[in-house]
């Protein structure tokens, strides 16, 4: 089925000049972009993405890290996009992430994982609405 995910390149992988690779192993798996913009969340607004991961031991981190710097968002549309992203970016642990996976080439660590992706259909479109809000997304009015 056609579905939409949002993906996040995080502040380790804009800073470290992977925005174009990581997108380009999206492309050439078959994933469109159909929205995308570069921005700095706030920690309000970092608050409120991982509002489902406060008071675990490592939410504290998560929020100094996402704030760091720019990040980039982009709505991936696909044939089970949201699985499909995910099977691309790998396990959340770098190093339990398989050969060519994006983690595994290049995340840093467990919280410094470099890219992020909606764990359901129902959370995409939240996470959408979320970070694009009424923005024009190519294909929707
Ligand atoms: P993400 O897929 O964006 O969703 C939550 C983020 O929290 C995750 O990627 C990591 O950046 C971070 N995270 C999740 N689990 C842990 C953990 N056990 N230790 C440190 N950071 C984590």
């Amino acid at each position: 089925m056609i579905q939409r995910t949002l993906a996040l390149i995080k502040p380790d992988a804009v800073k470290s000049n992977y925005i174009g690779s990581i997108i380009n192993i999206a492309e050439k798996s078959g994933l469109k972009v159909v929205a995308l913009q570069m921005f700095h969340f706030t920690q309000k607004q970092a608050r409120g993405f991982y509002a489902v991961h406060e008071g675990k031991h490592f939410f504290d981190g998560l929020l100094q890290y996402i704030t760091e710097s720019p990040l980039v968002a982009i709505v991936f549309e696909g044939e089970d996009a949201v699985t499909s992203w995910r099977n691309l970016m790998g396990a959340t642990d770098p190093q339990k992430a398989a050969e060519g996976t994006i983690r595994k080439l290049y995340a840093e660590s467990m919280t410094r994982n470099s890219v992020h992706g909606s764990d359901s259909v129902e959370n995409a479109e939240i996470e959408i609405n979320y970070v694009f809000g009424g923005r024009y997304i190519n294909g929707l009015a």
